[in-house]
């Protein structure tokens, strides 16, 4: 682990607004040293809004606190926290070159010019974007434009690395190389980093634990695959992939969901239930069907078996019984956690 790595707590800390808004409810929150937490939640949830006050950019309302390592850095100034940030808008300098963006922060820092070479020199390689040293912002390709960005976060050797949706002006593609990139680069630095965004695909390749929010509470935090797996109510299970209600009621105390893939289909009239197909969508690697089973909504099933599913063929499913996510009925209103 980096030696530098910050483990950050923050306790009870919320963000009124001037104007009224709640943006966060209390909330508590640990991140391990060496760390990357994702946080993830639809547009207005109050995700920018804690990564704002972790940076020092925004104050969390009276009561609030937030620690590096053990240091209560409630009051430090953004510029004493020692923290690297990149977002989604780049934030560079467009009439300076690569070099002198990545460098800024070193000369405020008044590092001494070999030192500021030296850093420089790995940065550029470590971004592989050598080549581009001399070229203005404003002469360079959004996802180069991302890896100076980061390049210059990183450049400081921070603390911590506050990342705010720093792919989602990307096309697809590139955005799928930089993410692999970015996690390798988080992994091989060993930085504590806090990475936001609304992508689930993203969350779960990055994070070595999500923290899913909503309506400015922190609704469940865990690893990707119990996120995934365990989701602790509909909201996190629908968010981070989908989710079918299964037709049949086990229990009224308890809502019975299951993933499109954990579906086998079987021989007619020997699964737990029967539908028909409304229509088939060929993935290339899976075919995704949207089935009627008599039930109010619809349920997805993907498949990956070879046969030539057809609108209005009827199929039998089952479930198998570790595959079903069993949510308490009454565990399914908004829901607050509390950190162990
Ligand atoms: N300066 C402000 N004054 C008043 N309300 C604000 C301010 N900044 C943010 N908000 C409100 O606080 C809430 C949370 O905003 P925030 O930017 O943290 O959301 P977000 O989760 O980052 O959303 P997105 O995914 O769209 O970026 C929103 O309702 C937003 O309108
Ligand atoms: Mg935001």
């Amino acid at each position: 682990m980096n030696p530098t790595a910050t483990s950050i707590k923050l306790t009870n800390c919320a963000k009124t607004f001037a104007d009224g808004t709640q943006a966060l409810k209390p909330l508590n929150l640990t991140v391990k040293a060496g760390e990357t937490i994702v946080l993830l939640g639809p547009s207005g949830c109050g995700k920018t809004t804690l990564l704002r006050i972790i940076a020092g950019l925004e104050a969390t309302d009276q009561g609030g606190e937030i620690y590096f390592n053990q240091q209560n850095m409630t009051s430090i100034a953004i510029e004493k926290r020692n923290i690297g940030m990149v977002f989604q808008s780049y934030a560079l300098f467009p009439n300076m070159s690569v070099a002198q963006n990545i460098v800024y922060g070193l000369k405020i820092r008044k590092l001494k010019p070999q030192a500021i070479k030296r850093r420089l020199d790995e940065m550029l390689e470590m971004m592989q974007i050598e080549a581009l040293a001399h070229r203005r912002i404003d002469q360079l390709s959004g996802g180069q434009r991302q890896r100076v960005a980061l390049a210059r976060a990183i450049a400081v050797r921070p603390n911590l690395l506050l990342l705010d949706e720093p792919l989602t002006a990307l096309d697809a593609s590139l955005r799928d190389r930089l993410r692999s990139e970015i996690s390798e680069l988080l992994q091989k630095l060993g930085i504590t980093s806090i990475y936001v965004t609304h992508d689930q695909s993203e969350a779960m390749a990055l994070a070595d634990r999500i923290v899913v929010m909503d309506k400015g509470r922190i609704v469940q935090i865990g690893s990707p695959y119990d996120i995934y797996h365990r989701p602790k109510n509909e909201f996190v299970a629908n968010f981070v992939g989908n989710v079918n209600h299964h037709p049949n009621v086990f229990d009224a105390n308890y809502l019975t969901l299951f993933r499109p893939e954990d579906v086998e289909i079987v021989e007619p009239t020997k699964g737990d239930f029967e539908a028909k197909i409304i229509s088939v969508l060929f993935l290339g690697d899976k075919s995704r069907l949207t089935l009627d089973c008599g039930f109010k909504k619809s349920i997805y099933v993907d498949t990956t078996l070879r046969q030539n599913f057809k609108t209005g063929m009827k199929i039998s499913m089952h479930v198998e019984a570790e595959r079903l996510i069993k949510l308490k009925t009454t565990d399914n209103g908004p829901a607050t956690v509390k950190e162990s």
